[in-house]
Order: C-alpha cells, then structure tokens, then sequence
C-alpha cells in the first residue's frame, strides 16, 4: 500500500521556486494497477519518484507498506527499496552489458550468490519471454524487448510495487498493447502493486483498475475506472475520456442543441446489458420517438462498456416519464443540453 498525505514538492531552480506538487491525498491498495493521467508537467513523475525517494517531498508524509521511507535508517531504507521496482519510458538499461548482465545488475549488488543470480535472471528471462536474448546487448533490440529487459531487472529483488514512468510512451501501439499484458500478467501472477503514470488515457482503459488525474500539482479527480469513464466530473477528465471513447454527432445536430431545440440524452451501459431492448421498451410504453444519434462500444478492463447519446421526441411528461425508466434500470442517463 503507498499512502500520500498532504504532500506538497517544491522544486528550487536558481532563484525560482516551483511548487511541483501541492496537497497531494491519495491511497493505492494492495493490488491495485492505479493510473496516474495528466498531461505534460502536470507533476506526475514527481509524484511517481517521491514513492522511492528518487525525490523527497517538500512537506507532508508519504507512507510505502506502513513505513514512512524519510524517517528509515540507511540499512532499512536499503531493504524497503528492494521492495520496490521501476521500469522508465526510455528504459534506462546499461548498454555495455549484456541483458543476462542488465537483468543480474540488481542481484549483484545485492551480494546473491552466482547460482541463485543465474536461477532468478533466467526465471525472469523466461518470464518475459527473452529466453534466447540473455547474451545479446540493448542495442540489438527493438524497444519492447528493451522494456521486457527493464522489467524483468525491475522484478529481480521480487518487488511488491512496481513503478512505470510512460513505460509504454515510446512503443508502437501493438508492443505497447504486448507490454501492457505483460504488465497486467505481473499484477496477477505476483500480487504486485502497480502505480503507472501516462498521458495516455488508452493506457488507463485497458488495466488500470484505479486512476487519478492531475493538473497543475494537484489530483484533481479520482475514483475507479469505470466511474472516471462513466462520470469525468472535471473539464480535464473529459477530455482524457474523449480521446478514447468518441462521441460523433454531425454538426447540424450540435448546432440544434446549442439552440436548445431537441431533447438529448446520454447513457452508460457497462457489461452486456444491451440497450436495444431497453430503447424499444421505452418506445412502447411512453408517448415518445427514439433516435440514435451515435453509439459505441469499447472495453473497460475486459468489459463492455457502451455510450449511445439519442433524440427523444414527444410531450414532455412522457420523456420525462421515459427518463424516470431508464434512471430505474439503474443506467446512467443525462441529459445533454449542448455537447462540448
Ligand atoms: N529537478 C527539477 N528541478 C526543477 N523543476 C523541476 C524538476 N523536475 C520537475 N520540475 C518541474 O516540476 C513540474 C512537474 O514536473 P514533472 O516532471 O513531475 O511533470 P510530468 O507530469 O511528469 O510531465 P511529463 O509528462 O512531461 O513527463 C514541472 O513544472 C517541471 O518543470
Ligand atoms: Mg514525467
């Protein structure tokens, strides 16, 4: 579990002071692969770094496991760092070792035997399916392999959280797509905490299970992933949401609903629950016409997640009878007065 409590990180350069973070509260159980999005400079690797003390915060408390890592002796801090791995966006392997070497590099400096290093690296070789890489160099591998490599080093000392600086930032979105699994293979299989952090809201969709958005130093919306999706509170959380899930309406239509001329609703459907049935439902038992404006699918950690937004016509205490419906199937329905 890492735990933040008022952080605040204040950065000095030259005689500027920058205020990096400010009042920062956040909580990532156990288990969890908890996003952090934003865009750039919003703070995000500084909060990231605070959490294996690559930086130390300005004010307040940040706790790993119940420990806070600034009030630890040498040698503890040592063995709780041990606890925690990082992977980075440009992978940040030594280039004149081999990847047996690269991997090893963590065990070694650890004092593990020859034997017990040679078993771990090539379990974890094994792991992330590098096998047959061990006596290549960095440079003789394409970028997913390189961050496989990262990985497999991060997981040497056998890590209960694992930090990601835009791991998959620099991949294609087919290896970013294979990186992700891999990471999501990681969480289950060992139990690890994850903490990511990305500008990439296709990253948060596809394992998070947490997510937090920031702006300017601050977590300005938080929440699990699907309440982020389904209900982005904050201005920059819809944005995020809408550079993944896209809303197409023809601009006549938008134009109209500037104007106020049409009643517009939007609705969440999460798992298979299908909206067909549920439209025709409210067709026939109220006075209204439906009509779909756009819809679409996509998937929220393995699940569909569906937004449709529609045209109601007909009297108004039968559309608002029809809401009333659609709010009692327990969908998440509202109404849209102009789409931004
Ligand atoms: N070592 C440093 N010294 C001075 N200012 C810094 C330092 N590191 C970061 N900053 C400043 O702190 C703010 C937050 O930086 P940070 O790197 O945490 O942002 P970020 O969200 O990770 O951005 P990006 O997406 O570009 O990586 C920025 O204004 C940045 O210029
Ligand atoms: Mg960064």
């Amino acid at each position: 579990m890492i735990e933040f409590k008022d952080v605040q990180k204040v950065y000095q350069s030259g005689q500027q002071n920058i205020e990096a973070l400010s009042n920062i509260n956040l909580t990532i159980e156990k288990g969890d692969i908890f996003g952090v999005v934003g865009y750039s400079g919003a703070g995000k690797s500084t909060l990231l770094r605070l959490v294996n003390l690559l930086e130390r915060p300005t004010a307040g408390e940040v706790k790993v496991n119940g420990k806070i890592l600034t009030s630890l002796s040498k040698a503890n801090l040592r063995k709780e760092k041990k606890d925690i791995g990082m992977i980075f966006q440009h992978f940040h392997l030594l280039q004149s070792k081999t990847v047996f070497d690269n991997v090893a590099l963590p065990l070694l400096l650890n004092g593990s035997s020859k034997r017990k290093i040679k078993e771990r690296v090539d379990e974890l070789l094994s792991f992330v399916g590098l096998e047959s890489k061990a006596n290549n160099y960095p440079e003789q591998l394409s970028g997913g392999q390189k961050q496989r490599v990262g990985i497999a080093r991060a997981l040497a000392t056998n890590p209960s959280i694992l930090l990601c600086d835009e791991a998959t930032s620099a991949l294609d979105p087919d290896t970013t797509s294979a990186i992700l699994d891999l990471l999501k293979k990681i969480n289950q299989a060992y139990d690890i905490t994850i903490l990511l952090i990305t500008h990439e809201m296709s990253v948060i969709r596809d394992i998070c299970t947490k997510v937090a958005v920031m702006e300017n130093g601050q977590i300005v919306e938080k929440g699990s992933v699907y309440e982020i999706f389904s209900h982005p509170k904050t201005e920059i959380a819809r944005r995020f949401v809408r550079t993944v899930i896209h809303e197409h309406l023809p601009n006549s239509i938008i134009e109209e609903l500037k104007n106020g001329q049409k009643t517009v609703w939007k609705m969440n459907f999460i798992g298979h629950s299908s909206s067909k049935p549920l439209l025709s439902t409210i067709a026939k038992k109220y006075d209204i016409d439906v009509n779909v404006l756009s819809a679409n699918i996509s998937e929220i950690q393995d699940t569909p997640f569906g937004n449709m937004i529609v045209e109601v016509t007909g009297e108004q205490t039968e559309i608002e009878k029809a809401f009333s419906y659609i709010q009692q199937e327990k969908i998440n329905v509202q109404e849209v007065a102009g789409l931004d």
